[in-house]
């Protein structure tokens, strides 16, 4: 039987596409879902153990930046919707390596929308779809009016940190080669639309967390160093902000928007959940420490203050009214809940966290923060 629909998931095999290949194969029996990744250091198979042998999954190992081969995958698998997560997506790397975050995020983007075109214009746009995920980082970084935190701030239409977020229509203001890249890819997206009539919708979503991040992001790296005890490198004096999203939220955000978004729009992920970062670290220790059957709170002098990240963004607050109202979708989970959750994942998961922080990453790793 011929599927339904034909859909390309790149970067399938890493964190947030991982969950989102896991939800599409799923709930769409009838849709062939293929997921397109180069597995980087970021990308990790055994993410998807659960389905890789689900009768409408297929995964296929390419670099989205091979325009000829993505081309070809285009036209044999009769693809008609495109999901495009494939990234560089650490800050901290792209300070290191830029050129690294412009191939892979605004050529590679590029890439995938010049063979997207190559393939559908001639057929007609009809049922085509480009869907692009992209991050709230994009828009630049806001104040903190409020250092030390209104829990009321919500209620009153603010954050609890400040009163302005980043909405659909805040002017683009990237602050590192990361989000460059991601504004410059943004940007190759709408023209797409704009020139050719491709068929498109742009997600920016907050910062995620959840089971599977690579452990040198900050949630999953400080549950891992808490685990062996191992000190805390917290940037500055930890009082940077972030607005945090359970991960199968932003998943079911995408599918949402992938379906029934409206052509040429943007839509905001995020769940009003602003946290200062010295907080988050403390309620992290808290709930590993609870969990591994420590007395509560009792790793906290494994938090060690060190150099601050360069152009380090103070906070990031997103609204995302737009998705609520048009397609009404909401957050599923309270923070500390997703926090709680997350921190049991990981406990219960230690084979995959060990796999993924033997080798090349502990070089990285031992770069990155002096030995610490
Ligand atoms: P990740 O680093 O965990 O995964 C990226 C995946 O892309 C990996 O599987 C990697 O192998 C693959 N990839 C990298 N270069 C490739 C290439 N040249 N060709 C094919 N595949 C390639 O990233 P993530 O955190 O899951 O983020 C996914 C997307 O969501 C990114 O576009 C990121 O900008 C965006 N985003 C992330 C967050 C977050 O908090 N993590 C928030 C908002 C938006
Ligand atoms: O906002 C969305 C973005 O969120 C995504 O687009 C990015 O792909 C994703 O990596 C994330 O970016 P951040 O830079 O906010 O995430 P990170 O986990 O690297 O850092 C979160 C905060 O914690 C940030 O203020 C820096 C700080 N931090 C981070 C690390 C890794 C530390 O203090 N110490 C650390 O060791």
């Amino acid at each position: 039987m011929e599927p339904r629909k034909t859909l390309i998931i790149t970067g399938g095999a890493g964190f947030i596409g991982s969950h989102l290949v896991r939800l599409m194969v799923e709930k769409y029996p009838d849709y062939h879902i293929i997921n397109l990744d180069k597995l980087t250091y970021a990308g990790n198979l055994a993410n998807l153990k659960d389905v890789q042998d689900r009768p409408n999954y297929t995964f296929i190992k390419a670099d989205i930046c091979d325009f000829d081969v993505v081309k070809e995958i285009l036209v044999s698998n009769h693809v008609d919707g495109i999901i495009h997560l494939a990234a560089e997506s650490h800050v901290d790397r792209s300070i290191k390596d830029p050129f690294l975050f412009a191939r892979t995020n605004v050529m590679g983007t590029l890439s995938l929308l010049q063979a997207a075109r190559e393939y559908w214009e001639p057929q007609g746009w009809e049922d085509k779809r480009f869907h692009h995920v992209s991050t709230d980082e994009v828009y630049g970084a806001l104040e903190i009016s409020r250092p030390e935190g209104d829990p009321a701030g919500n209620e009153r239409g603010g954050g609890p940190y400040g009163d302005d977020f980043f909405t659909e229509t805040t002017r683009y203001s990237p602050h590192s080669p990361y989000s460059a890249a991601k504004a410059s890819s943004d940007h190759f997206v709408r023209a797409y639309h704009d020139t050719y009539g491709m068929p498109v919708v742009v997600t920016n979503c907050s910062n995620n967390y959840g089971p599977y991040q690579f452990p040198e992001k900050l949630i999953p790296l400080f549950i891992n160093n808490i685990i062996h005890r191992k000190p805390l490198p917290v940037y500055g004096r930890g009082e940077n902000v972030r607005d945090w999203l359970y991960v199968e939220d932003h998943a079911r955000a995408i599918d949402l928007v992938f379906h029934e978004g409206v052509s040429g729009e943007t839509y905001n992920i995020g769940g009003f959940n602003e946290w200062k970062n010295i907080d988050l670290v403390r309620l992290l220790v808290k709930t590993t420490d609870r969990l591994l059957g420590r007395s509560e709170g009792a790793d906290e002098d494994l938090i060690t203050y060190v150099t601050d990240r360069k152009g380090h963004d103070l906070r990031y607050a997103i609204d995302s009214t737009k998705l609520k109202e048009e397609l009404g979708w909401q957050p599923s989970l309270q923070f500390e809940e997703g926090i709680e959750k997350t921190v049991r994942w990981y406990l219960d998961n230690q084979e995959w966290l060990q796999g993924v922080t033997s080798g090349d990453y502990l070089k990285y790793y031992a770069e990155m923060y002096n030995g610490l």
